[in-house]
Parts: structure tokens; C-alpha cells; sequence
């Protein structure tokens, strides 16, 4: 039963100047409480916006000091005429600055006590007490809206997609190990000593088999949950636009995924022009060292290894001969306007990512050199300046090591001088398709091929021989979206046949009886009249993230985990009570502690 008296009839940011002169009741949260030695001014917060409500002692004494005694946060309600502010009063930069409201009836539905930060100071307090309270901080105009485009964006999805004849089928989150790569969550199962549920990292085996079923198109904006280390564009749980579909290929599932990019993007105002640029594996990784390259700005990365392979500078020649990569940045007007200081920060940086040095090339009035000049021919020097297009004037930055040495620190590179000499052109929204990725990598530690997107992944139908015969240049038909540098989705055809679904098994050394323990009920469907599929999952998080500005994804969930996976607000994860252990069948081993070391706090 309500206790209030007053029932709002109109939310705060809503109420507009054909509301003048007409009785409404709003109701919020006190923003702002200004009291100007007389006249009183609360600023009156709801989902919507603010609207202005006032009190003038010599009209309504009562009303006044009820308004007096408000604090922060306190929720009331307020029923009056809706007036125009006097002129000079007016705040352009509201919506609802033109109005305000002279209540004769005020009521407090609730108090608050003081509060841990003040909520327009909130950008400058440490995350970990906004996420502590985050009830708090959600009621932020910023992430009150974050939320709205959220729920807009899913919103436009859910309809664009069951346009195009997609269902929503929800897919277990108690279920076992999915093939994604990252560590599991694991659950222990009550009813089975012994045994443990993994959540989901992704619904791929759930929307593989619906295909199965005929299901035909399936789609789920899903949960999934990864246990690996957090970035601010990862999250332990995180959605994924998940889409699967029957009888399809690459063109098909590129050109229903761009069509719902265009929907989702156009909530905020983002108008995407359709098709997208596609670029190769390899050509990303060669021009721009990454497989989710940023090309909202040039500096391609240029190869001159034929130039290493003909030199006497053992460095560069050594790299060609092994097989390696000469490779280089071109800076504009760098040979003058970048300081040695500057260059060994580059070094530095560069060294930090594996390289073994950076050398450079200035073509100043004079040609300087981090001493490559003094190993290399005239000629030699001016063909290096030709072949990577610099002008006089600019400076070259280069890399010789193996190839994937090589794209990786001038890849990292690239992205740390775009950031530094301001490159970046912040208003454009590239849109880009990596294709054509390699079927399988060699992982150190495993020390054997993994698949680089899943074991399902249908390779190129050009390369299915290649799967016995050089299983590392195998091309898998999988497809990455790229926005702006970051990787929003990804997808691939399937593989549909169970005889070449075990020679995939095979190349990556996974024997069959232990594919047959993990995933055995989809080698069995896949036997069973598996139609040719496909699919894709974006990250919905990071495309939310991105259109909202965020530097994070955290800035775009409701109740983020921390980087260290805890939620602040609930405390979780704790420590479970010994009958729940003892009925769950689980036993906890203490980490054994060193006793000189005191504990930790
Ligand atoms: P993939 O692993 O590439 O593909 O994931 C798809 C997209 O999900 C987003 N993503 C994440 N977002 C936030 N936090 C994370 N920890 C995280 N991990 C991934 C990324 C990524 O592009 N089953 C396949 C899809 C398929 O083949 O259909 C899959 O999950 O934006």
C-alpha cells in the first residue's frame, strides 16, 4: 500500500513550456537545493531530466520551510502550476530552463542519509566507491543515459533481427566447457558428487546444434562468462549479440551483420554507410601490425626487407636472411621536430614490447642516423626513404626480427605515436572486416597449433587439403568487425561434415576419444543431417562502450565486476559456510602460508 498522498503525473524532464499555466505533479530525487536568502530553489532530478521547483516565503511560508529542510537526495514529490521563469532566470543550457514550478503541496516520500560522494563530483572520486555505491552512481545523468542507449541499442537489434526472420532462443548458463580458449567458471553440482557445471563462454555449441535442429536463424543476446585477466574492454561477464543461421556463407552473414550495425549505430545518431572496407589477415598485420587495426588515420607500416636482404648492415641483412621482416613508420616532418629525447622514449617503448631495438632515419639537411648511416650506402639510404614513400624532411622508425616480432612492435607502435603526435581524427567511425585469418596457430606453451577462433571453424575450401599438409597455412573462412581498432565481433562458417571436422581434430593434436569426452553430442548431431551454417557474435558491450564515448566497459554495465572480478557493491565472491561446502561435496585447501611473512590485511 503507498503512503504517498501525491501521485505523480508527469516525469521532471518532460515537462515543456506548453505545460504553462497547467497543475502537474512531478516527483525525484533533490539534485541541487539552493537557498537565496529568501526565494528557494531545489532542482528536482528523475530519469528524464530536472525541472526547477521554488518557494517565496512571503507566499507560501509553509511550502518554504518545507523546502528548507531538504537535503541531497531526498525524494519528494511536488504538485503546482507549471509558471515561466522571470527573464534573466532562464538556463539555456536546460531543457526544462525556461520553466519552474511554485508548488502548494510538498511531500517527502524519503530521506538520505550523507552521502559518500557528492554525485556531479563523481567523475573525480576513485571507481571502487562508485562501484561500491553504485545505486549511487547510476542515478547520474552520464550513466543514467549509458544505460538508456544500452537498452535502446538492444532494443533495435532484438527488432532488426526478427525482421530478417531470427529467433530468440535462450541457451543454458549451467552447462559444460565451450571451446572459446579462456578458463572456465566452474559450479559444483549438489546432485552430482563430484561433478561441475562450466558457464558458458559463449553459446557457440547451444547455436551450432540448433542449426541441427533446423532451427534455421538463431539469435540471443547472451551472457557469457570468461575467466581470464580483465582489461578495460573485458569483462568476466560480459553480451554477446549472438547469431547463428542455416544455409548461409560469408556474404550472407557479413550483410546481415552490417545491416544491424547501421540500426544499432543510428541510435546514436551515427548514420554507417554500408558496405565495409575488408581487409586480409595477412595485409592487416603487414600494413598495420594488428589483426583489429585502427585506419581512422594512415601511418601504414612499410616494408623495405628487400632493401635488408641486398645491405652490408649485418642487423637488417641478418633479419632477411633468416626469413625475417625489415620494416618501418614513416613520421611526417619528423627529421626536424622530434627530439632525441623523444626518439630514446621510443626505443624504450619499443624494447618493451619484445623488439630488440629501434633504429631510425632522419632526413634532415643532413641525414641522421641511429648509425645505420654509417653501414649503409648512399644508395642504399635513399632506396630505404623511396620504398617507404618518406619525403625529405621525415623521419623513418624501423624494425628488423621476425615477422610477427616485427608487426607487433611497430603495430604498438603505430597506435603510441597516432596518440602522441594527435593523428587520430575522433570523428570518424571506421568500420572494417579482417577476413581470411589463418585456420590454426602454434601456441608456445601448449607447444602444438590451436585454433585461432574455435575447433568448428570451417577452413577455406581452397586449403582443406592443407589441413595434413601444412596445417599452419591453412585459411580458416572466419571473419572479424573491427571498429575504430577495436575488435566488436567475430564470427565463422562452420564445419558441417564430421569427416573433416576429425581431420581439424587431428591437425591440432586433439585426440579423438578426448574431442568425443567434450564435445561428443555435437560430433554425433553433426552426423545427423547438419545443414551448412554459420555465424557471429559482437560484443555488445564494447559496441555500447564505444558509441557512448566510454573508456570502458564498465562505464556501460549496471553492476561491473572490478579487475580483480569482485562486485564492490554485494561483495561477491565470499567465502562459503562449511555445511554448503560440505553439502556441495567441496573441500577448500588453504594456501599454505609462509610464517616469517605476516599476513596480509
Ligand atoms: P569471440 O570470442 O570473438 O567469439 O567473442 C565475440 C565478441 O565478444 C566480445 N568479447 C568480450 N567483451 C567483453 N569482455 C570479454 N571478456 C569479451 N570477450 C569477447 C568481443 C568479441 O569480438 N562463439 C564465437 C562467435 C562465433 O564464432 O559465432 C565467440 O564467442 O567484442
Amino acid at each position: 500500500m503507498s503512503t504517498s498522498r501525491l501521485k505523480r503525473n508527469r516525469r521532471c524532464g518532460t515537462v515543456s513550456l506548453s505545460d504553462v499555466g497547467q497543475e502537474v505533479c512531478v516527483a525525484g530525487w533533490v539534485h541541487v537545493n539552493r537557498d537565496l536568502g529568501g526565494l528557494i530553489f531545489v532542482e528536482l532530478r528523475d530519469s528524464t531530466g530536472r525541472i526547477q521547483i521554488c518557494a517565496d516565503p512571503a507566499k507560501n511560508k509553509e511550502i518554504h520551510e518545507k523546502l528548507c529542510t531538504l537535503k541531497s537526495e531526498y525524494v519528494i514529490a511536488a504538485k503546482g502550476i507549471v509558471t515561466k521563469r522571470p527573464a534573466g532566470r532562464e538556463n539555456k543550457e536546460s531543457p526544462t530552463g525556461e520553466l519552474e514550478l511554485y508548488p502548494d503541496q510538498v511531500e517527502i516520500l524519503n530521506t538520505c542519509r550523507p552521502l559518500p560522494f557528492q554525485l556531479d563530483q563523481a567523475s573525480s572520486v576513485n571507481e571502487e566507491l562508485r562501484l561500491k555505491y553504485r545505486y549511487l552512481d547510476l542515478r547520474r545523468p552520464e550513466m543514467t543515459s549509458n544505460l538508456v542507449t544500452r537498452h535502446r541499442i538492444t532494443q533495435a537489434i532484438r527488432q532488426y533481427l526478427d525482421q530478417q526472420s531470427f529467433i530468440e532462443v535462450e541457451t543454458p548458463i549451467l552447462t559444460k566447457a565451450t571451446p572459446e580458449g579462456a578458463r572456465d567458471f566452474l559450479v559444483p553440482s549438489r546432485l552430482n558428487p563430484g561433478n561441475w557445471y562450466a558457464l558458458p563462454q559463449s553459446p557457440q555449441l547451444f547455436k551450432q546444434t540448433l542449426m541441427i535442429s533446423g532451427v534455421d536463424r538463431y539469435y540471443q543476446i547472451a551472457r557469457c562468462f570468461r575467466d581470464e585477466d580483465l582489461r578495460a574492454d573485458r569483462q568476466p561477464e560480459f553480451t554477446q549479440v549472438d547469431m547463428e543461421l542455416s544455409f548461409t556463407d560469408e556474404e550472407e552473414i557479413i550483410s546481415v551483420t552490417e545491416g544491424l550495425l547501421v540500426k544499432a549505430f543510428a541510435c546514436t545518431g551515427v548514420d554507417l554507410k554500408p558496405p565495409f572496407q575488408r581487409l586480409t589477415y595477412a595485409d592487416a598485420m603487414a600494413r598495420y601490425g594488428s589483426d583489429k587495426p585502427d585506419t581512422r588515420f594512415g601511418m601504414e607500416i612499410k616494408d623495405l626487407t628487400e632493401v635488408a636482404a641486398n645491405c652490408n648492415f649485418k642487423m637488417f641483412r641478418g633479419a632477411a636472411d633468416s626469413g625475417g621482416k625489415l620494416r618501418a613508420l614513416v613520421v611526417e616532418g619528423g627529421a626536424e621536430s622530434v627530439s632525441r629525447k623523444q626518439l630514446d622514449i621510443w626505443q624504450d617503448y619499443a624494447k618493451s614490447t619484445g623488439a630488440k631495438g629501434l633504429a631510425w632515419l632522419a632526413f634532415g639537411p643532413a641525414i641522421r642516423s641511429s648509425g645505420i648511416d654509417k653501414h649503409m650506402t648512399p644508395e642504399e639510404l635513399e632506396k630505404l626513404r623511396t620504398l617507404s614513400g618518406a619525403k625529405q624532411g621525415d623521419l623513418l622508425l624501423l624494425v628488423a626480427d621476425a615477422e610477427k616480432a616485427v608487426a607487433n612492435t611497430l603495430g604498438r607502435l603505430r597506435l603510441k605515436l597516432a596518440e602522441e603526435l594527435n593523428l587520430i581524427d575522433e570523428t570518424k567511425h571506421e568500420l572494417l572486416w579482417v577476413v581470411d585469418f589463418p585456420l590454426f596457430e602454434y601456441d608456445e606453451q601448449e607447444d602444438r597449433l590451436m585454433a585461432v577462433h574455435h575447433p568448428f571453424t570451417s577452413p577455406h575450401l581452397d586449403d582443406l587439403e592443407m589441413l595434413e599438409s601444412a596445417p599452419e597455412k591453412a585459411r580458416a573462412r572466419a571473419y572479424d568487425i573491427v571498429y575504430n581498432g577495436v575488435e566488436i565481433g567475430g564470427g565463422s562458417i562452420r564445419i558441417h561434415s564430421q569427416e573433416v571436422q576429425s581431420r581439424a581434430f587431428t591437425a591440432i593434436g586433439l585426440d579423438l576419444e578426448v574431442a568425443g569426452e567434450k564435445f561428443g553430442f555435437l560430433l554425433e548431431a553433426l552426423e545427423s543431417g547438419a545443414p551448412p551454417h554459420g555465424g557471429i557474435a559482437l560484443g555488445l558491450d564494447r559496441i555500447v562502450m564505444l558509441l557512448t564515448g566510454g573508456k570502458s566497459i564498465r562505464d556501460v554495465i549496471a553492476f561491473p565486476k572490478t579487475q580483480s572480478g569482485a562486485c564492490l557493491m554485494t561483495s561477491a565472491p565470499s567465502v562459503a559456510s562449511p555445511e554448503q561446502l560440505a553439502e556441495l561435496h567441496v573441500k577448500v585447501v588453504e594456501e599454505k602460508k609462509n610464517p616469517a611473512q605476516p599476513a596480509q590485511v
